[in-house]
């Protein structure tokens, strides 16, 4: 990082049809840190608006240090597009905010205040104590941020790590080749991935006034999505296994379902338990490729369904076979069939796992 100055800020903006904000975004971020002395630049990284966001920068850059950055070629992406942004920065002390005045300039200074300490990221936060969503926030996005804050809660200790206002050193971003964000939380990405000490900062966070939010199902899946990709990231093995079981017991609703449906349509119910055991694998089959096991290499579909299908009746001929060796050979369990029936279930579901591991979804 050599070359990079230590005093000073980048204050890095991801942009996206922001032309009428920007004007008042420098202005204020002027008022801000030239009375007190800190250097500083504003990095607008802008995702190719065509909206005047190029010109409006361009004007700006007469007269205070507004850098525009513009991405072209790639789909709009607010994390890369921040990420890119970050890569330009000129000086050590990084912070990202909003371009559309929903967080306050005015608490920068704080910002880089409570970075001083070194390794760590500051967050500028609506949920810590003093802060607060200042201006009507309707009761829908209210409970959309406090359900995905709610789903994040494991990964991080940060009252508000959905907050894409926030500030570290630099030499503290992961490598790119270390980061997989998807969507808009880039603020949560950094956190995790960087293993960063959070420090919260207080602020009034303010709705934008202009234009509309672009809060959407496909943003919603996205973020988790994201989530999906962090928790694997922090719990490891962990995750994979409750992956695995979540998948499995969705598998036994549809097991479920075509074993009585066949019977109700008239087969037998021998017939109906050979017959309903396939399409839970393939249920299970598919889900697992998609999530269990989404980060790793998507082999030919026929033939991983077959070495699925393979490593499913094995785990089942091991779930039987435990509980036929137990109830026949171990008293405890002839007493008490259904405890040798949940080792059964337990020792089928971990073969199952470990061949899937190993044998249907290789690395
Ligand atoms: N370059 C680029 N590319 N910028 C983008 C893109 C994109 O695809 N999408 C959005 N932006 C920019 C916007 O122009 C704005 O400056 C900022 O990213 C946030 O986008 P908004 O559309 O205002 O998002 P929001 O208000 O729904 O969400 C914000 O609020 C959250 C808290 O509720 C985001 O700032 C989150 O980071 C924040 O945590
Ligand atoms: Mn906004």
């Amino acid at each position: 990082m050599s070359g990079r100055r230590h005093r000073g800020v980048s204050i890095v903006t991801p942009t996206l049809r922001e032309a009428e904000c920007l004007p008042a975004l420098a202005a204020r971020i002027d008022a801000v840190l030239s009375p007190a002395g800190i250097p500083w630049e504003l990095i607008v990284s802008d995702d190719d608006s065509r909206d005047g966001t190029a010109a409006a920068a361009a004007e700006l850059a007469r007269s205070l240090p507004v850098r525009l950055r513009v991405r072209r070629g790639a789909a709009p992406d607010l994390s890369q597009a921040v990420l890119d942004g970050i890569d330009a920065a000129r000086f050590d002390q990084v912070v990202v905010i909003d371009a559309d005045l929903s967080h306050p300039p005015e608490a920068i200074p704080r910002l880089l205040k409570a970075i001083e300490g070194g390794r760590c990221i500051a967050v500028g936060s609506r949920y810590a104590a003093g802060g607060r969503v200042a201006g009507p926030w309707s009761l829908y996005r209210t409970l959309n941020s406090r359900v995905a804050t709610l789903l994040a809660r494991p990964l991080v200790r940060c009252s508000d790590p959905m907050s894409g206002f926030f500030a570290l050193h630099r030499r503290f971003v992961p490598k790119r080749s270390e980061l997989r964000p998807i969507g808009y939380k880039i603020g949560l990405e950094l956190m995790v991935r960087g293993r960063l000490p959070v420090r919260e900062v207080p602020i009034a966070f303010r709705d934008r006034r202009r234009g509309e939010s672009k809060l959407n199902w496909r943003r919603r899946l996205d973020f988790l999505r994201h989530l999906h990709r962090l928790y694997g990231f922090r719990f490891g093995l962990a995750a994979r296994l409750a992956n695995f079981g979540v998948v499995g017991l969705s598998g036994l609703v549809i097991d479920t379902a075509f074993y009585l449906g066949l019977q109700w349509a008239g087969a037998g119910h021998l017939l109906a338990r050979f017959l309903s055991f396939w399409p839970a694998v393939t249920w299970n089959w598919r889900l697992n490729r998609l999530l269990t096991f989404g980060d790793r290499p998507r082999a030919a579909r026929a033939r991983q369904w077959t070495r699925f299908s393979i490593a499913s009746v094995a785990g089942l001929a091991a779930n039987f076979g435990a509980y036929a060796a137990l109830t026949g050979l171990v008293d405890l369990f002839a007493r008490h069939r259904l405890a040798a029936l949940f080792a059964g279930v337990v020792i089928g579901s971990a073969l199952n796992f470990a061949l899937a591991t190993r044998f249907v979804y290789r690395r």
